[in-house]
């Protein structure tokens, strides 16, 4: 038989920006594309999925600002927090790289480079609003005032929440800088532009190509009908970015080098692995190259970044996949609702493979929104997963172990059964391949609905009561088995980490695609264990009220002096008396508990060198109790004991916080617990 060699595929999702956390929103997308790509590598596919942080521009110039340290520490930081969250999630990036690397620089200068020699990047002076305090150019978002049609106060540059009315900032009532509050000024600076327009008939015909779905299609044609403007790529320093390589003092604009980052993750992948990547990006490549990015952005990936790679000398995207935005109970998600779910908070509360398989029985090829009904979501993944597959396998396995000495039988009482199964997968994976994920889900559920009523009207356990029927219940329970391994194989790249115990249960080396065509006979199996929960409705509720107190917290840290680059004082000055009435102390941690009921605190014993301290502190979405055993920290001895719900704190650690985390102080080694800390 002759084998077809594997696709070379490279996947990307949108690049993250590094301001601000993971939250269910951004993880339609992330999970949506790892379970393609996981399918892909399943059917043994050379596929490579590569991301990375959106690292640049004025937001994130002004965060680390007002953080107080450089932008380089705040992507840094932001990077391993996206990496944690993505990973919690079990999405699998081949390589997640930053746009502020090396990579990204000498592919944007080699770009613009080659746009500007064959004429395609235009230079004229444009006027703008301009913050004097900050001596910053400021892009219409960062300016406020009233509005110019229904005189309502504190409205944003370029339209106005109360009557919809769009307008310039210049057309604003009193105008002033959000960021200092100043009156800007008019002025005048060069810009450099993207002559877009020099692509329209290539852009005309890559988009009637069937790169993009029928619906963005139409929603280009019709941008296309009403002109294309040229595209202002440069901005004015300060700005953190890359400088344009002929041109002092201008950076290149954050959406320039943004997709360029697929290419630098990407080339950063192949130095690592030895792979090619002229193979991928050079024009006529046999490579499949697929951007899955959010309905918001596809003027960049379907207009700028083709025409950007095609006047380059590259190739342009075999397709750009994209979806709709994520609602929760059927409105758009709300920070006060508690529907606002970040990453980190949701897997407080809930396995992260319940959504994983919620957004895939959801999620079709198309570009509408996806609701999170969170009473269906309990219910589809408790009676599917729960319910139907987990179930195939648990009623199963304890009449193997019993009976069958641990193995399957040796041979196949229901050949066909098995063999329609295995069929089935041609079906489900094509489905898989056009990205109609809620359609194989259904598929997968049929299958499993059919074995468990095979298994209902067998009724093991009834046979299992009759002398001289073991081996009849040994078949049963062993074709069982085997469908329920042919449906972990379509599961898979949905809810890999349940595959993966279901592998070991199963003693098998792989769940690839292509292994659901051997059957196992006389195969031995390992224990059954639990191979997945239900979801609890207590378990959402608590994730929605941490949710509201995320914001409780934020707002908070928005409220707070922000550092040393801070204008605003910390607190109002106290002498040096005061500051002595203050017993800081190094203390070390013994033993540090979860406290039942609070989700936000660690129980800490801490030693003061003799004395020992009950402490409660609220660190822990950042620690695990285990990891902080031994430690040194600083702590407020002389703290009037509090008395809490779960028991009275007798003094507090020092720790400082911010938007991303959580950050306990520690002494340098040599110090002892129980010295004084001045
Ligand atoms: O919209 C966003 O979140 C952007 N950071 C996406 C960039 S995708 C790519 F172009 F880099
Ligand atoms: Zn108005």
């Amino acid at each position: 038989m002759s084998k077809t060699a594997p696709r070379k595929i490279l996947v990307t999702s949108a690049l993250p920006y590094a301001n601000g956390a993971i939250h269910l929103g951004h993880l339609l997308e992330y999970i949506q594309t790892d379970i393609w790509v996981r399918f892909q590598k399943s059917r043994g596919q050379q596929c490579h999925y590569v991301c990375a942080d959106d690292a640049h521009g004025t937001a994130i110039m002004l965060r680390a600002e007002q953080e107080g340290i450089t932008p380089e520490a705040l992507i840094e930081r932001v990077s391993r927090d996206h990496q944690e969250d993505f990973s919690r999630f079990g999405v699998a990036f081949d390589n997640y790289h930053s746009t502020h690397s090396v990579e990204n620089r000498e592919f944007s200068e080699l770009i613009y480079r080659r746009l500007r020699d064959k004429g395609h990047i235009a230079t004229r002076d444009i006027e703008q609003m301009f913050d004097p305090v900050k001596g910053l150019f400021l892009a219409d978002r960062f300016i406020k005032g009233t509005c110019p049609k229904c005189q309502t106060p504190d409205q944003y540059g370029d339209n106005c929440e109360a009557c919809g009315a769009t307008y310039t900032p210049a057309e604003l009532i009193d105008p002033v800088s959000a960021i200092s509050g100043a009156t800007p000024e008019v002025r005048s600076s060069a810009h450099y532009f993207f002559k877009l327009p020099d692509f329209a008939d290539f852009l005309q015909r890559w988009i009637n190509d069937g790169h993009v779905q029928p619906q963005i299609r139409n929603k280009l044609m019709e941008w296309f009908e009403s002109g294309f403007n040229e595209w202002d790529i440069s901005r004015d320093a300060p700005y953190f970015g890359f400088e344009i390589p002929d041109a002092p003092g201008k950076y290149f604009y954050v959406w320039l080098d943004a997709p360029i980052g697929y290419l630098a993750s990407f080339k950063n992948l192949c130095d690592r692995e030895g792979l090619d990547f002229d193979s991928y990006w050079q024009p006529g490549s046999d490579a499949e190259v697929y951007h899955f990015i959010g309905k918001d952005i596809v003027y960049f990936h379907a207009l700028f970044w083709p025409a950007m790679l095609h006047g380059a000398g590259l190739r342009t995207p075999t397709a750009v996949n994209c979806h709709g935005f994520v609602t929760v109970d059927g409105a758009k998600m709300s920070k006060s609702r508690g529907t606002f779910i970040k990453a980190a908070t949701y897997a407080e509360y809930l396995n992260p493979e319940y959504l994983r398989y919620y957004f895939a029985a959801k999620l079709t090829s198309g570009v509408d929104d996806l609701d999170l009904n969170l009473n269906d979501f309990a219910a589809r993944v408790n009676s599917d997963l729960v319910g139907k597959v987990v179930n195939i396998a648990s009623r199963c396995a304890g009449f193997i172990n019993k009976l069958g000495g641990g193995k399957l039988s040796t041979h196949c009482s229901e050949p066909q059964m098995l063999a329609r199964f295995i069929a089935a997968g041609d079906a489900i994976a094509e489905d898989f391949e056009v990205r109609e994920f809620g359609r194989a889900m259904r598929r997968v559920m049929e299958l499993a609905d059919e074995a468990n009523t095979y298994i209902a009207e067998q009724e093991p356990w009834v046979l299992a009561k009759q002398p001289g029927r073991e081996q009849d219940v040994v078949d049963i329970c062993s074709v069982g088995i085997n469908l329920f391994r042919q449906l972990m194989v379509y599961l898979a790249p949905v809810v890999p980490a349940m595959a993966e115990q279901a592998r070991q249960f199963l003693a098998l080396d792989s769940l690839d695609w292509h292994s659901r065509h051997d059957i196992m006979f006389d195969h031995e199996i390992n224990k059954f264990k639990a191979l997945m929960t239900r979801v609890e409705r207590d378990r959402i509720d608590a994730m929605i009220e941490a949710s509201k107190e995320d914001l409780v917290e934020e707002q908070k840290l928005k409220d707070a002096p922000k550092g040393p680059l801070a204008d605003d004082p910390i607190a109002a000055e106290i002498g040096f008396e005061d500051f002595m009435k203050v017993d800081l102390r190094i203390a070390r941690i013994a033993k540090a508990n979860y406290v039942e009921g609070a989700d936000k605190l660690l129980q800490l014993t801490l030693d003061l060198g003799g004395e020992t301290r009950n402490v409660f502190s609220g660190i822990r979405s950042a620690y695990a109790p285990e990891a902080l055993e031994g430690r040194l920290t600083v702590m407020v001895a002389n703290l009037a004991p509090r008395k809490m719900r779960f028991g009275l704190s007798e003094g507090m650690v020092l720790a400082s916080a911010n938007e991303a985390g959580i950050y306990l102080l520690s002494p340098d080694t040599g110090a002892e617990p129980g010295q004084r800390v001045t």
